[in-house]
């Protein structure tokens, strides 16, 4: 059974309920009737119910009518929500009224229902750019006890099977930090180590990118990248991690050997930490593209529950497995 097959069928032992937003969206209910059929979760959909049954059928969408439907604007819950919205962010002032509006919108309805153990996860973002999927689960939700940042990681299944542990490779943070300081840099990647046990199964082997290897060039931005590393070295010393390292020497054993001689990750990386979002972002959609690798993600890493935003260019599939993932998060935060 290949990776995927095991994510699913994991999701399918352990039926989690996740909750999709954006039910306007044609590609998310197109998932959604995949992943009831599929027996992947319990699909909570958010909209006005006579538009969602109106598209599914036009669709020809027929297990939808197993879904749970939801209207964030007429939900018995608001008031609830809100009162719990109101505590959670008494700080910073907000009122009942500013909760109750901000309860309109499916992206804040969706946190706060799994808030208050009213859903296990929930996958958005085929219509919403990442900030605005992020910035309510970061306000409610939170992030776990001991992480100070959230990051997102892909899950990059490689056609050129040499690469990684048989063409699987993990990358991050690709989609949330612009950037981050050596310290957060550190977390991302003990953060992305935990995913790579979690979820891919396999034991990382962590590579912190640069554009220098080992001393090769002099910047502040490199000094960075060898703090972090250093940091990760002291807090998870048994954590199998090298850099600074150019993307050549990390994944191409004959290069590595050349420009970091005695590291036991130059050339055997299995896991890519790059130093930026510019660097993470445009590296998984390269590979993605030109490789013609599986991209899957972003995987939201650090979050108190899982809560996971996709690329507006996904596709049905995409959003259908990110649904299984996330049923695996909810699974294993519980
Ligand atoms: N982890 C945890 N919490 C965070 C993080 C983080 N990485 N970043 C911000 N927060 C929290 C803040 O502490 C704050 O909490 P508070 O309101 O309780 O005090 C809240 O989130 C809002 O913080 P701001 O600093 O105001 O953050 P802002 O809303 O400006 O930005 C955001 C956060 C939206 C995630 C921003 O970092 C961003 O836009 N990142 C890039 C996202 C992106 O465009 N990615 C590329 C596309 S993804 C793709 O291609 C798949």
């Amino acid at each position: 059974m290949n990776l995927i097959e095991s994510i699913k069928q994991n999701a399918k032992n352990n039926s989690q309920r996740i909750v999709l937003p954006e039910s306007h969206e044609e590609r998310t209910l197109k998932a959604a009737d995949i992943a009831i059929k599929e027996g992947l979760a319990s699909i909570i959909l958010l909209g006005e119910k006579d538009r969602i049954i109106k598209k599914a059928h036009e669709l020809s969408l027929k297990n939808l009518e197993q879904a749970v439907i939801i209207d964030p604007k007429t939900s018995d819950q608001r008031e609830e929500y809100a009162r719990l919205m109101v505590e959670l962010r008494k700080s910073k002032g907000l009122t009942k009224d500013e909760a109750m509006n901000l309860l309109n919108d499916p992206l804040y309805f969706s946190t706060v229902m799994i808030k208050n153990g009213d859903a296990d996860g929930e996958v958005a973002g085929a219509d919403n750019a990442t900030g605005d999927v992020l910035r309510p689960a970061f306000q409610y939700i939170k992030t776990m006890p001991g992480i100070s940042v959230v990051s997102g990681a892909f899950l990059m299944f490689l056609k050129d099977k040499e690469f990684g542990e048989n063409g699987l490779m993990i990358f991050a943070d690709c989609a949330v930090n612009p950037n981050p300081t050596d310290k957060e840099l550190a977390e991302i990647a003990i953060a992305t180590a935990k995913t790579t046990r979690a979820l891919a199964q396999i034991e990382p082997r962590i590579a912190m990118l640069s554009f220098s290897t080992k001393g090769s060039a002099k910047h502040e931005v490199v000094d960075k990248v060898v703090k972090a590393t250093e940091i990760v070295r002291n807090t998870e010393p048994a954590l199998k991690i090298d850099g600074e390292l150019q993307a050549d020497a990390a994944i191409i054993e004959s290069v590595g050997v050349k420009k970091a001689p005695g590291s036991e990750i130059a050339g055997k990386a299995n896991v890519l930490i790059f130093p930026d979002l510019n660097s993470g972002n445009i590296a998984y959609k390269l590979v993605q593209r030109l490789a013609h690798a599986n991209a899957i993600g972003p995987i939201l890493q650090g979050l108190a529950a899982p809560i996971n935003d996709l690329s507006r260019g996904c596709s049905v599939n995409d959003i259908v497995e990110l649904i299984a993932i996330t049923a695996n998060q909810a699974m294993s935060q519980k």
